[in-house]
């Protein structure tokens, strides 16, 4: 490695903000280009850069700031069409956001252009190596010496696709690479090593892109590059081979998403969007699995390993942030209807803890895009040690959807916010059916009451919904807050977590999750009328203990908003604000908890000004680590 990463690189080396966009076909690229860069802008970025082959050469045009503001630039430009182009949204690593140090970058010849996601950690080296050899350079970024190297190999009289394989053995990194070679404009290279790319397969096109999203409106048919493939994308076909040269399968995958599901629609934001989609996810999700009166549910995905899973003993669940919140959820339905330990851990911890794998233990891998790196680690880790591994996903095709042995998709639709909402319930949704179907295999002959109930969550989400108003005046009073603690238990204790992650993640508020039981040993001392509680105290088994946690804050001057059971009188002697939401049975009641801490966060969030779908620091998918 050369040298040591600054701050900003190491940032955006862990979440990857950069988007790639690519297409070869019969239309202008111009404006498809610019659309799939905007359908990426979520990603966070502070420049961005297009290149088109136009009449007979390659043209560049960068911007910095928003892609709208390279659209306008462009406006003018009819004589920029070509059936050939690459774009980029870029968040700088290498360099000050600048227009020099935008993507995409070319050699001294401009024959080749590059764009890239990811980090070259031995640029440096590389870049003095090149310079020795007369290469001149005119940005900052790492991204340049691609096209360099390239250059450096052809001038070897190599042909382009021998010199771009010599140029790859030299690059250490994380990279994803989109190329146009200006001498061969019938080809758009896409090179791929542990940063996502897809390419979208078209009718005489096809499209290269970072995010499935960006294609959302183009083709639902995509092709998933792995480690170390290269691409070679013609209007006619794609043809694929790894890092020795040789030719490797390409599997065509459906995506089920569409246009009208990646768009605000009259919504101001996607994460209100997305929130107000909890009914349907559930729905979605629970499509053609469950029929509730013959008690059954049916999860074609784990068919292949239904005789494997008869005999689990242990289950693992490994995920990051939302999802991670959802599988503690997981792990109460698994011990309650499935009967079977269950332990669930940050992806990011159980890839360098020493675990001893024991034979019959399943993990079970959550996780929205598919493409987070620490869960692709744990999950890694687990097969090499034997262990069988299921994913929960919901990006179809991606890479912990391939790489795991079976698996149940969410079927949620794109999820664009960088806060995650609706993928959570249609995780929860896709948990409780497991729970169901691995306690059949454990022997349980009914859990009918539960799947009854199951068929009657969206109804209740959509109640729950219909009130969103109701938070919208309790987020104005509490909205110049410093500090917030959340409480639950049981259930509920991970809705707790999640609460307050989201009150973290959109309005930048500090806030605690807690389990209510726990908060006499510490988080009782920082009570006082400048900490609201937000209690989840919906009635159940539990709900005398929380009502005596609740009286200790009382006591204590702390305010309290609490989300409670419709009918419930008692908690509002207690509570300052309440906000009523269905009953619904114990294990179910996440589904409604959540709803209001969602919405919660988002008005808040709006209320202090806050762009609420590009949170700051903040990325969708963390794909390097
Ligand atoms: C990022 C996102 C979160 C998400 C987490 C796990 O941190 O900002 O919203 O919950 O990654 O992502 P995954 O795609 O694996 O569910």
């Amino acid at each position: 490695m050369s040298g040591k990463l600054n701050l900003m690189q190491k940032v955006a080396n862990l979440y990857n903000m950069c988007g790639i966009v690519g297409y070869i076909g019969e239309e202008n690229s111009l404006p498809i280009l610019i659309n799939g860069l905007k359908a990426l802008e979520y990603r966070g970025y502070d420049s961005a850069g297009i290149a088109i082959f136009s009449n007979n050469k390659v043209k560049v045009r960068k911007s910095v700031g928003e892609v709208k503001i390279l659209e306008n630039d462009l406006k003018d430009q009819t004589s920029l069409v070509g059936h050939l182009g690459i774009g980029h949204t870029r968040w700088a690593t290498h360099g000050a956001p600048s227009v020099i140090n935008a993507h995409p970058h070319s050699d001294c010849t401009r024959r080749i252009f590059v764009v890239h996601n990811g980090i070259i950690e031995n640029y440096k080296e590389l870049k003095k190596y090149l310079q020795n050899r007369g290469h001149s350079f005119l940005s900052n970024t790492d991204t340049e010496i691609v096209s360099h190297l390239i250059e450096d190999f052809l001038r070897e009289k190599k042909d382009f696709k021998t010199a771009l394989f010599d140029a790859l053995k030299m690059i250490k990194g994380a990279y994803a690479f989109a190329i146009i070679d200006s001498k061969n404009p019938d080809t758009l290279y896409a090179v791929r090593l542990s940063s996502p790319l897809v390419i979208g397969v078209g009718k005489h096109e096809n499209f290269l892109a970072s995010d499935p999203s960006a294609l959302i409106g183009k083709t639902k048919d995509v092709i998933y590059l792995k480690d170390g493939e290269i691409g070679e994308i013609t209007k006619g076909g794609v043809s694929i081979t790894n890092l020795r040269k040789q030719k490797t399968p390409s599997e065509i995958v459906r995506l089920e998403w569409d246009l009208e599901q990646a768009q605000k629609g009259n919504y101001p934001h996607f994460m209100l969007k997305e929130i107000f989609e909890g009914a349907e996810v559930v729905l979605y999700a629970l499509r053609g699995r469950l029929r509730s009166k013959e008690n059954l549910v049916k999860l074609g995905g784990l068919e292949q390993v239904a005789e494997k899973l008869k005999e689990t003993k242990r289950l693992l669940i490994l995920a990051c942030g939302t999802s991670y919140y959802a599988g503690l959820v997981g792990e109460y339905l698994f011990e309650e209807i499935s009967k079977i330990p269950t332990e669930v851990h940050f992806a990011s911890e159980f890839r360098y803890r020493e675990e001893p794998f024991e034979k019959k233990t399943v993990a079970i891998a959550i996780s929205q895009s598919g493409e987070t790196a620490d869960t692709l680690a744990a999950i890694r880790k687990a097969k090499k040690n034997g262990i069988l591994t299921l994913g929960i996903v919901n990006t179809v095709g991606s890479t912990i959807a391939r790489e795991t042995e079976a698996g149940v998709y969410n079927h949620a639709g794109p999820e664009i916010g960088v806060a995650s909402t609706k993928a959570f319930l249609s995780q929860l949704t896709v948990l409780t059916l497991m729970a169901v179907y691995l306690s059949k295999s454990n022997g349980k002959s009914s859990n009918h009451a539960l799947l009854y109930e199951l068929e009657r969550i969206p109804e209740k989400i959509r109640t729950i919904l219909s009130k969103a108003s109701e938070v919208e005046k309790l987020a104005e009073k509490y909205k110049n807050c410093d500090n917030f603690l959340f409480l639950g238990r049981r259930y509920n204790y991970p809705v707790a977590l999640e609460g307050a992650l989201k009150l973290k993640e959109i309005s930048y508020i500090h806030a605690e999750g807690y389990g209510a039981g726990e908060m006499k040993h510490g988080p009782i001392a920082m009570i006082c009328e400048k900490l609201p509680t937000m209690a989840i105290v919906p009635q159940n088994s539990i709900s005398e203990k929380m009502f005596s946690n609740l009286e200790e804050i009382k006591a204590r001057k702390g305010p309290i908003f609490a989300i409670a059971t419709e009918g419930d009188e008692g908690i509002e002697m207690l509570a300052d604000n309440v906000f009523f939401i269905p009953k619904t049975i114990e294990p179910l009641e996440p589904f409604l908890t959540v709803i209001p801490l969602q919405l919660f966060a988002y008005y808040i969030g709006t209320k202090r000004g806050f762009n609420v779908d590009k949170p700051r620091n903040l990325a969708k998918s963390v794909t390097v680590e």
